[in-house]
């Protein structure tokens, strides 16, 4: 595997040709987004993308997200761009928003998981963008962590996941937003939003009205990536009420024998001294927590914490998604392994 340092701003085009021809060869390249760190590969190129289900472990019939670098480009993957796509596009993108429409014949079975759409998005990343240019190929991209995993925000987090399952791996530094784009279907009449994330529910809904949540069961086959366990730390991982985590952290680790490890992920500075507790604060916005969540939940997984208290927060704006993966986290950790994605 091949570590690439580069400029978030300004990548050496050296780097980016490098990672850009191992894409053309059908192998596998983590790069960096505003969102996670995606593992990328021809999404057109069937045994590329293969390759790519293979390295995380990931179940066949949870499709891909497509990276494109410029919204005209979204033409040639779908049949048709209603004129809410259009919008949102020339709103959000380049940015953390994914919009799911019916695809065109040539975008493969496997990259839609057998699907009749396709997901599709244009990142805010100089280096993504950069990367996509020079190999001239959309670019298939899940978050480049081991099925189940916490999604990797930072290069190392992809190395100590994939490690030589991945050709090239270019390392920008720590990803700015921190949690997945969100996942908005327009292939019927009302948007469905499947995955809230970066784009916050109201932002879209200033745009084009209302839009339904499908976080339900009911919405299982629409958006099949819902259906897996997901964001599970190996710690268990339990939700406090805001303003709670210490005080619940504390309880927990009263009641365990000596010497277990207890995390707190909270949103402010604990008030008294750390004894057992292993801390993550993230003071201020709720996009702080949201940037430093996946890896807290790693680095307290390293620090040998078995159990771990989150701080829940509203959910709004971004909050819905950090509750959607604290949740997640929550109801997948400290089981057996089952279905991932
Ligand atoms: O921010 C992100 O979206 C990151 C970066 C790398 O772009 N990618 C990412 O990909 O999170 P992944 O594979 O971890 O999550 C993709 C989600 C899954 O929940 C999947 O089921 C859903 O998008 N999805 C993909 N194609 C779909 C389709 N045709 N219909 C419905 N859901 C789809
Ligand atoms: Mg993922």
């Amino acid at each position: 595997m091949l570590h690439l340092s580069v400029d978030p701003e300004a990548p050496d085009p050296a780097a980016i040709r490098q990672a850009a021809e191992a894409i053309r060869r059908g192998e596998l390249v983590a790069f960096p987004t505003e969102t996670v760190y995606g593992l990328g590969a021809d999404a057109l190129d069937p045994a590329a993308v293969a390759r790519i289900f293979e390295a995380k472990g990931r179940p066949a019939d949870n499709p891909l997200i497509v990276h494109v670098a410029r919204a005209e480009d979204l033409d040639a993957l779908v049949r048709r761009v209603p004129p809410e796509a259009h919008l949102l596009a020339a709103y959000f993108w380049p940015g953390p928003l994914t919009l799911v429409l019916p695809r065109r014949p040539h975008v493969p079975d496997i990259t839609t998981g057998g699907l009749n759409t396709v997901a599709v998005r244009v990142p805010a990343h100089p280096v993504a963008l950069a990367l996509i240019e020079a190999c001239g190929r959309p670019l298939a991209a899940p978050s480049a962590n081991r099925s189940g995993r916490p999604s990797p925000t930072r290069a190392e987090d992809v190395i100590a996941d994939l490690g030589d399952r991945v050709a090239v791996v270019l390392d920008a530094g720590p990803c700015s937003v921190g949690l997945e784009s969100t996942v908005l279907d327009l292939s019927s009449n009302t948007p469905v939003l499947l995955r809230p994330g970066g784009v916050s529910r109201e932002a879209i809904e200033a745009v084009v009205g209302p839009v339904r949540l499908g976080a339900g069961e009911a919405e299982g086959a629409r958006s099949p990536g819902t259906r897996y366990r997901h964001y599970a730390p190996r710690a268990r991982l339990l939700l406090a009420p805001p303003g709670e985590a210490e005080r619940e952290a504390r309880r927990v680790a009263a009641s365990s024998p000596p010497g277990v490890r207890v995390g707190v992920i909270a949103r402010a500075a604990l008030t008294g001294p750390a004894g057992d507790l292993e801390a993550r604060v993230f003071p201020g916005s709720v996009e702080a927590y949201a940037r430093g969540l996946f890896a807290a939940l790693r680095d307290l997984d390293a620090a040998g914490c078995t159990v771990v208290v989150a701080e829940s927060v509203p959910d709004e704006g971004i909050g819905l998604a950090v509750m959607d993966r604290l949740r997640r986290a929550a109801s997948g950790s400290g089981g057996a392994g089952d279905a991932r994605a």
